[in-house]
């Protein structure tokens, strides 16, 4: 019978067998999948696992400070890199979601290229794939294993491609991910993250991103989701967000008329992301979500709810 601690025990045993002294990297997304592919490794190799946080400036309102500190909390050998300004350099200019997703792929393949660079006489990749990232194309897993997934043909192969490959999780579906975390006393909260796309922030905001077009929707975000944890309702929901649409629309404040942007408030259930219902959020929730967004964030005058399931519509707008 598979159970989370003989899962834990074989394969700190395999990987200190495999690697022995040999030194890892690892691109850590703030997810559960490379989180705890990196808490295996860590029981496993120690200082030997060489973590690596990069900061798109596309994660959530205080997402990469947050996350970095829980990292080295945990113990782990963990560099943040704060490559904000190189990603939307990158971004600049671009509107369509797939030019934008290349942009994203190759940037973060050349941040994380260089700092592998760093580590003298690295030999292995470690990655967070688990098995549906095995058997599927499309990941919904999000973070730097599924962006490298999709970009690794852009460009020819960076340096650090070159490593062997270790992927502790392979074999394993998201709630057995979510029980090995738990049985190395995980925070409950970092196992229970919902999803967040590789491309972050940027495939939610329609049209061309900017610096400040990244902070309103961080805002928004942050009453959204911070409001479904304070009401009980975070954890029944699969994954959660706001988008900030092209859109500006009259409004009234005071006397005073304004013409600001619209934002769009998503939350589905779903097993695996591949079908998804729109939750049916209760209506004083989205009452006072929408006030503290409106009353809050400056520059947003209206608030929407998608009620589109998938099938036909999809999750994310871009
Ligand atoms: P869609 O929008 O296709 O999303 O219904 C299904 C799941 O995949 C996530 N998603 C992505 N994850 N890179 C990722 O790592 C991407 O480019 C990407 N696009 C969508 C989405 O958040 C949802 O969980």
């Amino acid at each position: 019978d598979w159970t989370p601690n003989a899962f834990v025990q074989e394969t700190v045993d395999d990987l200190q067998a495999k690697l022995g002294g040999d030194k890892v990297v690892l691109g850590l997304s703030g997810g559960v999948d490379s989180s705890v592919a990196a808490m295996l490794l860590h029981k496993a190799i120690g200082k030997n696992l060489y973590c690596i946080f990069v900061n798109n400036g596309l994660l959530r309102k205080n997402e990469f400070t947050d996350v970095l500190e829980q990292y080295k909390g945990m113990g782990l050998n963990v560099k943040g890199v704060d490559a904000s300004a190189r990603f939307l350099d990158a971004l600049a200019g671009l509107s369509d979601p797939e030019l934008k997703r290349k942009a994203i792929g190759k940037t973060f393949i050349e941040v994380f290229d260089d700092e592998a660079h760093l580590i003298q006489d690295v030999k292995w990749l470690a990655q967070g794939t688990i098995y549906p990232d095995v058997i599927e194309s499309v990941s919904a897993t999000g973070g730097p294993s599924a962006t490298i997934k999709s970009h690794h043909n852009v460009g020819g192969l960076p340096d650090y491609m070159k490593l062997q490959i270790v992927e502790p999780l392979r074999a394993l579906f998201k709630d057995e991910v979510r029980r090995v975390g738990a049985s190395m006393d995980m925070d409950k909260d970092l196992l229970g993250r919902h999803p967040f796309p590789g491309p972050g922030l940027a495939i939610r905001i329609l049209g061309d991103i900017t610096a400040e077009k990244v902070q309103i929707l961080q805002d928004v975000d942050a009453v959204f989701i911070n409001g479904l944890r304070e009401s009980g309702l975070y954890d029944k929901v699969w994954q959660a967000g706001a988008i900030l649409l092209p859109v500006n629309s009259v409004g009234v404040m005071g006397d005073e008329r304004t013409y600001e942007k619209c934002v769009a408030l998503r939350a589905v259930e779903s097993t695996d992301g591949m079908t998804a219902d729109w939750v049916n959020l209760p209506y004083e929730f989205l009452q006072k979500t929408s006030n503290d967004i409106i009353n809050k964030v400056k520059g947003v005058n209206r608030v929407v709810y998608d009620i589109s399931s998938k099938p036909p519509a999809t999750i994310e707008w871009e």
